[in-house]
């Protein structure tokens, strides 16, 4: 159990929009926190912001965001009304060796962290996905998502999946039995199953 911080949702986000003194502040990426329904029973945790969520301020708006609204919307989940979607870094890791962006390193997920965990707590879902190894190392602390996807892990009364980065499953196009694709669609019922199990909304 993480450290209670804030007293509600808006001061959490208003923290992480102040901060200067964050482990990317010096990079000049902007903070990017959150989009969909703060009241929502599923909340979804991402990597960290890209350059087209950098630009638009959204996490998941670029080619990894449509795909995974077509994948929440496949198991019937309204992104906007049904989601709440957060990332576990919170500004966009600069790129290296010509590349726009990197993947966050340890320390700046060590750094969020609190932040994730203070965002749910206070968004309060049912039902958390975490998209691949970045989101499992923030909130479980440990990594290997081809072990732990399609396992539910029960945290703080939550009901948490981890569940393929959508931007694996686009370099990742097969259907096959047995493909990331068709792991992901066994993953996103059981979520549904689970939700309505949950929330009653059948
Ligand atoms: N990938 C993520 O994990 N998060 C985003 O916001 C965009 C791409």
């Amino acid at each position: 159990m993480q450290p209670t911080l804030y007293s509600t949702l808006a001061d959490v986000l208003a923290a992480l929009k102040a901060l200067t003194n964050d482990p990317l502040a010096g990079a000049g990426t902007n903070i990017v926190i959150s989009r969909g329904n703060p009241n929502a029973k599923l909340l979804l945790v991402g990597e960290a912001p890209g350059p087209q969520e950098n630009i638009k301020g959204k996490p998941f708006v670029g080619p990894a965001g449509q795909l995974l609204d077509k994948i929440l919307q496949a198991a019937k989940f309204d992104p906007e009304r049904d989601v709440y979607i957060i990332n576990s870094v919170f500004r966009m890791p600069p790129g290296e060796n010509g590349a726009n962006f990197r993947k966050p390193n340890d320390a700046e997920i060590d750094f969020y962290r609190p932040y994730v965990f203070e965002i749910i707590r206070l968004v309060n879902p049912r039902v958390i996905l975490l998209t691949g190894n970045v989101a499992c190392q923030s909130i479980l602390q440990k990594t290997g998502i081809t072990t732990l996807r399609g396992k539910w892990i029960q945290m703080d009364g939550r009901w948490v999946m981890p569940i393929y980065h959508p931007s694996y499953l686009l370099r990742n196009q097969s259907r096959e039995a047995g493909s990331p694709k068709a792991q992901m669609w066994d993953d996103i019922r059981a979520a549904r199953k689970k939700y309505d199990e949950l929330t009653g909304a059948a």
